[in-house]
């Protein structure tokens, strides 16, 4: 692995390094993580970004200008009276040069605060009239205190900045500065690296691609309040739609339920059952070029589900079911030339041999095969490890990676799938 977290044989040659071209901005704010700051300034340089520095005056208490200015090889941009350290002061209309100028408007650390005042329009300071002023991407990487993090104004905040289309690299669980331990860590510069690159490097690879994703459990009623379903948290399903939109494709969401808030930009259809999300995949296929099943359908369901809440008895009580439609199966029989079909599957034995059966089975083009019984793979968990095969006999194992990191890989191979097929993007077809 390199440190952006590409497979070795993915790492580009010298001169076509990926953020090559691209300005970084990067906003420094008065957390003890501002430290870590000026190592990710070395990384972003290692990528080719050309790299533009905002400290806070609060980061001030923690850092010093001189070794961004030394890092980066450019002045600093200070708050303090306007002021900027090793020149390129160009007066008070600095925000607006460098928001012109930025690919992307990264702040990392991100404080409490910055988040409340970029959620609500303050521009009080140089970083924060610099965030109202650009119009390319802003990442924020926060870091604070787990009772800060988790508090509902900081958490509301950080929704209403994701609706925007804001993007977040998480805080990581640990050790605090702060003595406790908890979630509030700065995510992992690898982590931050990988997202700026994502946003950067791959933006637009899927223009034209019209991807529809399914995610989360579907719940399947015995009566008016019970019902089965699994342990699916949706992450897989929501980190594919978000980085499909990230690469410019057009998105559409269909999920059962979860707690994760939609990404911004992407068309989200909610759906409880498996037959609910079976009509809305079979409506929404026909003008899609890509299918990505990551859902974790049930296969079964109560037989008979009573409209009123069964009572107790006392007595031994036994739920006949039959099975749900198989959503995949169904859409692999209507599928068009030139339409790429995805699926996931979880197995506890035989993955390979299982997962190629399903490919072939239901007429898929790539399936992510997980391993559920190996840590760090599959439903609930942040992360994933997934064996790829496609319909053409490659294989790839991905290391254990964040889900995100692992949607790309799985977008790069419905991207080579579909050069590969040379026809280009199929057109929609008209129903
Ligand atoms: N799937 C579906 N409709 C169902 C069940 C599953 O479309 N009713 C999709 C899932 O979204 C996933 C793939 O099919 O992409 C999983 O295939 P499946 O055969 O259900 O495999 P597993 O769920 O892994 O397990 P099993 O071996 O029990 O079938």
């Amino acid at each position: 692995m390199t440190e952006t977290g590409m497979n070795r044989r993915d790492a580009p040659s010298a001169g076509e390094l990926p953020l090559a071209g691209k300005r970084v901005v990067l906003g420094v704010t008065g957390s003890i993580a501002a430290y870590k700051a000026a190592d990710l300034v070395r990384r972003l340089r290692e990528q080719g970004a050309e790299v533009r520095i905002i400290l806070s005056r609060h980061a001030l208490a923690f850092v010093g200008p001189l070794t961004f200015q030394t890092l980066s090889g450019h002045g600093v941009f200070l708050d303090r009276e306007e002021e900027a350290i090793g020149g390129e002061d160009d007066a008070a209309i600095r925000h607006i040069a460098l928001a012109r100028e930025a690919d992307l408007l990264l702040i990392a650390p991100a404080t409490a605060n910055l988040l409340g005042k970029l959620a609500h329009g303050i521009a009080d300071d140089l970083l924060s009239s610099t965030a109202l002023a650009v119009t390319c991407p802003i990442l924020v990487a926060p870091a604070m205190n787990t009772v800060m993090w988790q508090h509902p104004a900081v958490q509301s905040n950080l929704s209403l900045l994701q609706s925007r289309g804001v993007l977040v690299a998480a805080p990581e669980e640990g050790p605090l500065a702060c003595g406790v331990e908890g979630v509030g860590r700065l995510a992992d510069l690898s982590a931050i690296l990988q997202r700026v690159v994502d946003c950067l490097a791959r933006r637009h690879d899927l223009a034209g691609e019209r991807v529809l994703v399914t995610a989360g459990p579907t719940r399947e009623f015995l009566d008016p309040v019970r019902y089965l379903s699994n342990r699916s948290s949706g992450r897989m399903g929501f980190a594919l739609a978000e980085a499909a939109r990230e690469r410019g494709a057009q998105v559409v969401l269909i999920s059962g339920p979860t707690t994760l808030t939609p990404p911004a930009g992407v068309t989200y259809l909610p759906v409880i059952t498996a037959e609910e999300m079976r009509d809305a995949v079979h409506r929404q296929f026909p003008s899609a070029t890509v299918l990505v099943m990551a859902a974790a359908v049930a296969d079964y369901r109560p037989a008979v589900s009573s409209s009123s809440k069964l009572k107790k008895t006392g007595q031994p009580f036994s739920l006949p079911l039959e099975p749900t439609p198989d959503v995949l199966e169904g859409v692999g029989a209507i599928k068009r030339d030139g339409q790429i079909v995805v699926g996931f599957t979880a197995e506890t034995q035989d993955l390979e041999a299982q997962a190629r059966d399903k490919l072939t089975r239901k007429r898929m083009d790539l399936v992510a095969a997980n391993d559920i019984t190996e840590a760090g793979a599959g439903f609930d968990g942040e992360t994933n490890r997934v064996l790829f095969l496609t319909a053409d006999g490659e294989r790839e194992w991905t290391p254990c990676e964040p889900k995100r990191v692992v949607a790309h890989r799985l977008l790069d191979w419905v991207l080579r799938i579909r050069m590969r097929r040379g026809k280009g993007i199929p057109a929609p077809s008209v129903p």
